[in-house]
């Protein structure tokens, strides 16, 4: 059978984070650090934190705002992480929840009662516990039978669930799948390290995955897809259950996202590049025949780069659309949001490029083509 994507689902987090309240808010709880460790900063064995700043951040990322489940903690600078209460096992789980909310979407787009999903596959980057899986969190919830399962290729996890589902249903193993993308990075993040704090947005998305014979007229042709890794210690989340963060507060900086941001833009711009390149070549495509990227949301100037080096000039928004502006990097959900919110104009025969990458390193490709 024939995989397309039949439709997408979009949920945002009712809560925005700007910059100028982020940096407000990080400035506090440095004035406060300092002021903790006065002595030992004067005395030299501790470095004083500097102050963040909101025209770095714009500057550096192309990050103007974000997305939070809870805003109340992330801003208070005697909190400095989401308040997000511990649920009773009687009730959904916050990630299930919001997958939930855009599979919604995407079910009610393509017209597809949920009895008729055989699988639900939940790709994201952070998993709130180990079992059950979220998947089947979501999928009881719709009322989905069939079977389902997490996976997890942190920001190119949606890209990595699309190929699977796909393969699912080139193999006969299914005909509809529904693949969610819930990314609450707001748990993870560090908003104590001026690196970083500015990076993740919290959202959730979902796409469709169907054979050609059951999927709606207005469907997304599955040209092609291509996933690779390659080992790196430049993004790393240490944090799981053989390492439970010490209550001490001592060496829980690793047990959340840290990364070597200078060295994962110079290695991964190439990877991913010549890996778009290659698979034009090998679809037999040419890039001036993609009317649109839909690429993975990082970084504003390491997309301008790498459209670039794909398209042969530098895109504009138009040729690949940005969200990271308004959402930050909304780790696997970033393709597919831009996908979700810029494809609404795309006629029959049209084709595009869904491309994710992340920490691995990771990198997927998804060429698609307009039917109808
Ligand atoms: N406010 C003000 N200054 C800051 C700052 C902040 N919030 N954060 C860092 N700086 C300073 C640094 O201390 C450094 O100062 P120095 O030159 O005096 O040492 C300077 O700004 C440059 O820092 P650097 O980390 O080299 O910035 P950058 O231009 O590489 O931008 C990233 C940082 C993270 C935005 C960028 O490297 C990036 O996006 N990389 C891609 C990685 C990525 O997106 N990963 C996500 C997972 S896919």
């Amino acid at each position: 059978m024939t995989p397309v994507i039949s439709a997408t689902g979009l949920w945002t987090p009712p809560h925005t984070v700007t910059n100028a309240e982020l940096v407000e808010s990080y400035n506090a709880w440095a004035d406060r650090w300092n002021e903790a460790n006065k002595a030992e900063i004067e005395a030299g064995t501790l470095e004083a934190k500097t102050h963040s700043n909101v025209e770095f951040i714009e500057k550096a990322s192309g990050i103007k705002s974000r997305y939070v489940v809870d805003k109340s903690g992330v801003v208070d600078p005697a909190v400095m992480r989401p308040n997000i209460p511990e649920r009773s096992n009687d009730e959904i789980s916050i990630l299930a929840e919001i997958a939930v909310k855009a599979a919604k979407q995407a079910l009610e787009t393509a017209g597809r009662d949920p009895k008729d999903v055989d699988a639900v596959i939940c790709a994201a980057s952070n998993m709130q516990r180990a079992y059950p899986a979220m998947a089947i969190e979501v999928q009881e919830a719709l009322g989905i039978e069939g079977f389902s399962f997490d996976m997890n290729v942190a920001c190119s996890s949606a890209t990595f669930g699309i190929q699977t589902a796909a393969d699912f249903v080139r193999a006969g193993h299914a005909k509809s799948v529904l693949m969610v993308n819930p990314e609450i990075t707001s748990g993870h993040l560090n908003w104590t390290d001026r690196d970083s704090h500015f990076i993740f947005g919290d959202v959730a998305t979902a796409v469709l995955i169907e054979a050609e014979e059951v999927a709606p007229a207005q469907h997304w042709k599955i040209l092609g897809t291509h996933l690779k890794t390659k080992f790196s210690n430049n993004i790393r989340n240490n944090f799981g259950f053989l390492n439970r963060a010490d209550p001490s507060g001592e060496g829980k900086a690793d047990k959340l996202f840290i990364q070597e941001g200078r060295k994962v833009f110079k290695e991964v711009v190439p990877m991913v590049s010549e890996m778009i390149l290659s698979e034009l070549t090998r679809l037999d495509l040419k890039s001036d025949e993609l009317k649109r990227l839909w690429l993975h949301q990082a970084n504003a100037n390491m997309n301008r780069l790498i459209s670039t080096k794909v398209l042969g000039h530098e895109a504009s928004e138009d040729e690949s659309p940005t969200v990271l502006d308004e959402y930050a990097n909304t780790s696997s959900a970033g393709s597919i949001i831009a996908f979700h919110k810029h494809s609404a104009d795309f006629k029959a025969g049209e084709k595009g490029l869904i491309c994710s990458f992340g920490a691995g390193y990771s990198a997927g490709t998804v060429f698609v083509e307009k039917v109808a």
